[in-house]
C-alpha cells in the first residue's frame, strides 16, 4: 500500500542504487553480536549523508514550483545544510542558509573547518543567527527578503523534516525491508539517531507496515524523550497523511534517551569512545553528534541486553565531515 502511494510523488533520481547493508566482521567478533550497517553514509553528493534521501522529494517539488534558489537552516557544522547547499550547486540553484552556534564556541575549527568549509566551495550564502528557537518564522522571514530581491525561494526545514522530506525515508525503509528479506536473517532491530526526525518517522512508517515486529530505535541527540517523542510520532502521521494511508497498527515510537547528554552538538565519553571503536576496528568513521552517540546506544544496548535476540542494524546517517571540526574533542 505504503509502495504503491509513495510511486505518484516526484523524486530526483540520484539514488539510483540501493545503499550497501554489510557485516561489520570484526566489531560482530569483538560484541559476540552481529552487526550490520545500513551505508547511507554513502550516498552519492559531497561526502554522504541522510539527507539526500530527504532533498530527493524536496528538490524535486522546488524544481516544479520554479524555484532558483533553496533556503534552509541548522548548525554550523549542519550536515543537513552541507548537502543542501551540495544540491543546491549540482542542479544551479542559489543557497542561502541561517547558520546557529548551538554549543557556544570560539573553536576555529568548529568555526570554519568541516561541513563550514565546505558550504564555501558550494557557494552558499551564510548568514549567522544567535539561535534558531523560531527557526520556521526565520526562514520565512528570510524568503521574505529573497523574493524582495527578485528570487524564487524554496524554504527546505530544519533537517529536511517535513512530511515530503520524510519520504525518503520511507523509500529507505521499504529498500532496507527488500535487502533483510534478502539476507534470509531475523534482525533484532533498527538503530539510528534521532534529530529533526524525518528520518526516524519515515523509516519506522514503512517498516511498521512492512516488517512489524522489527523495533526501529531511535537515539535521541537532539532533545530529550519527552519533547522528542511528540515530533517523531507527529511526522509520522503527516507522513501517512501525505501518503493517504493510516499509520499502521504497530507503528510504535521507540527512543532511547540514556547517550544523549550534555546536549545537541556536544559529544560526550561514550560518544567519543563509539567514534573511536569504530574507527579503531572497522575503519568505519561514524560523527560525534549524531552517528556516534547512536552507535553507542547500540554498544550498551548489547551489553545491557536490551536487544531481542538476532543480529541488529546499524543506520548509519552519515557525518563524519564534522570530526574535522571537533579535533578538539579526541
Ligand atoms: C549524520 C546525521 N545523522 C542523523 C541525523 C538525524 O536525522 P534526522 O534529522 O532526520 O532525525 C542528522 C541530521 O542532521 C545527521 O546529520
Amino acid at each position: 500500500m505504503i509502495k504503491q502511494q509513495l510511486a505518484r510523488f516526484n523524486r530526483l533520481d540520484l539514488l539510483t542504487h540501493a545503499t550497501a547493508l554489510e557485516k561489520l566482521e570484526r566489531l560482530s567478533a569483538w560484541l559476540g553480536r552481529d552487526v550490520y550497517v545500513k551505508r547511507d553514509d554513502l550516498t552519492p553528493l559531497a561526502m554522504g549523508g541522510n539527507k539526500l534521501r530527504k532533498l530527493e522529494y524536496l528538490a524535486a517539488d522546488a524544481l516544479a514550483q520554479g524555484a532558483d534558489t533553496l533556503i534552509t537552516a541548522g548548525a554550523i557544522q549542519s550536515n543537513h545544510v552541507r548537502q543542501t547547499a551540495a544540491l543546491a550547486a549540482r542542479l544551479g540553484l542559489g543557497c542561502v542558509a541561517l547558520l546557529e552556534n548551538p554549543i557556544g564556541t570560539n573553536d576555529s575549527n568548529y568555526l570554519g573547518n568541516g561541513n563550514r568549509l565546505l558550504l564555501d566551495l558550494f557557494d552558499a550564502k551564510v548568514e549567522l543567527v544567535d539561535n534558531l528557537d523560531n527557526a520556521d518564522q526565520q526562514l520565512q522571514a528570510l524568503a521574505e527578503r529573497q523574493r524582495s530581491n527578485g528570487k524564487k525561494p524554496y524554504l527546505v526545514p530544519i533537517g529536511g523534516s517535513n512530511a515530503l522530506g520524510a519520504l525518503g525515508y520511507v523509500r529507505a525503509g521499504l529498500e532496507l525491508a527488500g535487502q533483510i528479506e534478502d539476507s534470509g536473517l531475523e534482525f533484532a532491530a533498527v538503530v539510528l539517531a534521532s534529530g529533526s526526525a524525518g528520518t526516524h518517522s519515515g523509516l519506522a512508517l514503512a517498516l511498521s507496515e512492512v516488517l512489524p515486529n522489527l523495533p526501529v530505535i531511535g537515539v535521541t541527540v537532539s532533545r530529550n524523550d519527552e519533547d522528542q517523542r511528540p515530533k517523531v510520532q507527529g511526522l509520522a502521521e503527516r507522513t501517512a497523511e501525505l501518503l493517504g494511508v493510516s499509520l499502521p497498527k504497530s507503528f510504535k515510537v521507540q527512543l532511547w534517551d540514556e547517550y544523549f547528554a550534555p546536549r545537541y552538538g556536544e559529544p560526550n565519553a561514550g560518544t567519543l569512545a563509539a567514534v573511536k571503536l569504530l574507527a579503531s576496528q572497522e575503519g568505519l568513521l561514524l560523527d560525534p553528534v549524531y552517528t556516534g552517540k547512536a552507535m553507542a546506544g547500540l554498544l550498551d544496548g548489547v551489553g545491557r541486553q536490551r536487544f531481542n535476540d538476532g543480529p541488529i542494524i546499524f543506520l548509519h546517517t552519515g557525518g563524519a565531515p564534522a570530526l574535522f571540526a571537533y579535533n578538539s574533542a579526541f
